[in-house]
């Protein structure tokens, strides 16, 4: 077994890092509450001389900076996203990357139920309420929300996340499910009895619309202006997938002048959001600081998941979960 010199960008709790050291493995962590943000120069000066890094999703590990890293051989993100890694770099440079798929798929699928339901019931502004004192009365008509019985859900990407929520929404409130991506997949259609359709039908027919498919070229802004004018005026949509998905333009106008739209959203383009986005205004935008997998189960999983990856790469064995 090699013993790897390791750089994590960022301190993950629970005994991964222990049990690297344990393994003879070299390990040098940034501290965030101690140095701050990391930077472009702050990732080259601390993984120039390692094997791996440990990235988190909010790294920008483009060409420019793994040109100045020429000793790393291995990437193990610990998400399941990796649109922050040029993997076209690292396939040409002999650099292989890990994520952690499965492990997070219902944690997620359980925070995109939490964005519904809280987008659907008010729950934001019931729970100021209480904190401002300003419940004075049982109101007849105050906070109505959206039932969630029985509405037709378009399900954008039926990968492991899309499946697992539109199973919980069948489930839950016998939503008929309907959804698009490109190719046609049969647990969802299984399990759940979903329609495959063409974009352009979902964004038309939903009452609830939610983001599951993976940020790349081809879905970048794929829900843009003429996305919205589809849509209809009581939309609610949900998003833990990327931020970059949603042309925000296009939303933050849709959203001022359709009061009874709701979105539930986990992600941003720019994250973490800037404090002068106008999307902070609306009332019916409900953001949650990109907190998708932030389980006790998952996020102990997703660290086993990098320990394995790095354990097999250093045994010379295939990975468990090489993108
Ligand atoms: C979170 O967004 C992830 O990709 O794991
Ligand atoms: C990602 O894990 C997905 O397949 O939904």
């Amino acid at each position: 077994m090699r013993h790897l010199k390791i750089f994590a960008t960022d301190v993950i709790k629970g005994s991964l890092f222990e049990d690297l050291v344990k393994e003879g493995h070299q390990l040098t962590v940034w501290d965030r509450t101690q140095n701050g943000e990391i930077s472009e120069s702050d990732i080259i000066n601390n993984a120039k001389e390692c094997d791996v890094i440990i990235s988190m999703l909010s790294n920008k590990l483009g060409a420019r900076t793994l040109a100045q890293l020429p000793n790393i051989k291995l990437i193990s993100q610990y998400a399941v996203g990796f649109n922050n890694i040029d993997i076209n770099f690292c396939q040409e440079n002999g650099i292989s990357v890990t994520n952690t798929p499965n492990v997070l798929t219902n944690a997620t699928a359980e925070l995109a139920m939490a964005l519904m339901l809280c987008s659907a019931r008010n729950i934001e502004a019931a729970r100021k309420n209480v904190i401002d004192k300003k419940w004075q009365t049982w109101e007849p008509s105050g906070f109505i929300g959206k039932s969630l019985f029985n509405l037709k859900h378009g399900i954008i990407g039926a990968g492991r996340i899309g499946t697992q929520f539109a199973k919980m929404c069948k489930g839950a409130f016998n939503q008929e499910i309907i959804y698009t991506g490109p190719n046609k997949k049969s647990e969802i259609e299984e399990t759940c009895d979903a329609k495959y359709v063409n974009l352009q039908t979902l964004l038309q027919e939903s009452d609830i619309i939610s983001i599951h498919c993976p940020y790349s070229e081809a879905t970048h802004q794929l829900i843009n202006q003429s996305a919205f004018k589809r849509m209809k005026k009581d939309i609610l949509l949900i998003n833990t997938a990327r931020g970059e998905i949603i042309d925000e333009e296009a939303m933050y106008h849709f959203f001022k002048i359709n009061n009874h739209a709701m979105a539930g959203l986990d992600v941003v383009c720019n994250e973490p959001l800037d404090d002068n986005s106008p999307l902070r205004e609306l009332d019916n935008i409900f953001i949650l600081p990109h907190i998708g997998s932030a389980n006790d189960v998952a996020r102990s999983d997703m660290a086993q998941l990098i320990f394995d990856n790095i354990q097999c790469f250093a045994n010379g064995k295939d990975l468990k979960t090489s993108v």
